[in-house]
């Protein structure tokens, strides 16, 4: 389709589903060899050989992003089959499970923030030092809306979202003044049709979805591939003047 990732290989947590799923669509149409990880085996096997029959390179691992020896295996075994690392989406992520503050269990909090903001650390990390062992690269982390602005029942969700803004922007002044350059941005996607949107709506009802249609400008859900197009940017050559920004993605959501 396109060649703005041409030679380029990519490692995209979250892979099986969502917003990893299209943007490994999307980075596979424009040229990259794509691996995929995630903890849903079954999906991401799926989702990786539906992207091989279109020609491109892809293939899955099954990856647990808190697991530091996970981050240690999937880089190695890329820079041993590929020879360099060039773009990291920290994809992966767990919504909140929701619940006032005042009655949240500490294993809730806890679980939040491992995925996704101990997960994201590990791959800045293992990243960093695999990109650095080739040409340089890009890391594009997910944080969100509510890693800008808080919401009330998510206080564990905006904890960790934010902690993803900041610890991009520190990654990014770190690598910065180094060669080979690393590059580290935040995306901050608003509501985006996905499974963990769709779950959020059953779990908090009908008035979770006016919500979101009275407080979206643009009106109603985002698709993945509205996200995967930012990714795509920030992961290409077309970026090479940005870092630690943060790109936000939700239909005017935070304008107001
Ligand atoms: N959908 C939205 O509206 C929205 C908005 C803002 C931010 N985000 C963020 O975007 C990212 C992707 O979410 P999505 O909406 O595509 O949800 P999703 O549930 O479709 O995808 C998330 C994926 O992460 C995987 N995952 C969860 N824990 C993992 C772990 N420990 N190790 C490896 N993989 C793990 C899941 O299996 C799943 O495939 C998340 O970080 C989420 O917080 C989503």
């Amino acid at each position: 389709m396109g060649d703005r990732l041409k030679g380029k290989v990519a490692l995209l947590t979250g892979g099986a589903s969502g917003l990893g799923r299209a943007t490994g669509e999307l980075m596979a149409a424009e040229g990259a060899t794509v691996v995929l990880t995630d903890i849903q085996e079954v999906e991401g096997e799926k989702v990786a050989a539906d992207i091989a029959a279109t020609g491109a390179t892809c293939l899955f691992r099954a990856q647990d992003t808190t697991s530091e020896a996970g981050w240690e295996a999937i880089c190695a075994e890329i820079l041993d089959r590929f020879g360099h690392l060039d773009i990291l989406l920290n994809g992966a992520g767990v919504g909140g499970a929701g619940g006032d503050l005042e009655e949240m269990a500490l294993e809730t909090w806890r679980h939040c923030l491992a995925v996704n903001l101990d997960g994201v650390f590990l791959g800045c990390k293992h990243g960093i030092r695999a990109m650095r062992q080739g040409s340089g690269g890009s890391i594009i982390n997910i944080s969100s809306i509510f890693g800008v602005a808080g919401m009330s029942q998510s206080g564990n969700y905006c904890a960790s979202k934010g902690g993803v803004r900041l610890l991009s922007k520190a990654a990014a002044l770190e690598c910065a003044k180094k060669t080979p350059l690393v590059r580290v941005n935040s995306i901050h996607p608003g509501f985006i049709d996905t499974p963990m949107v769709a779950s959020a709506v059953q779990r908090r009802g009908q008035a979770f979805s006016d919500y979101i249609d009275n407080n979206v400008p643009l009106g109603g859900l985002g698709q993945p591939m509205d996200i995967a197009e930012g990714v795509v940017y920030l992961a290409s050559d077309a970026a090479g003047f940005v870092t630690g920004s943060e790109l936000v993605i939700d239909g005017g959501f935070l304008a107001r």
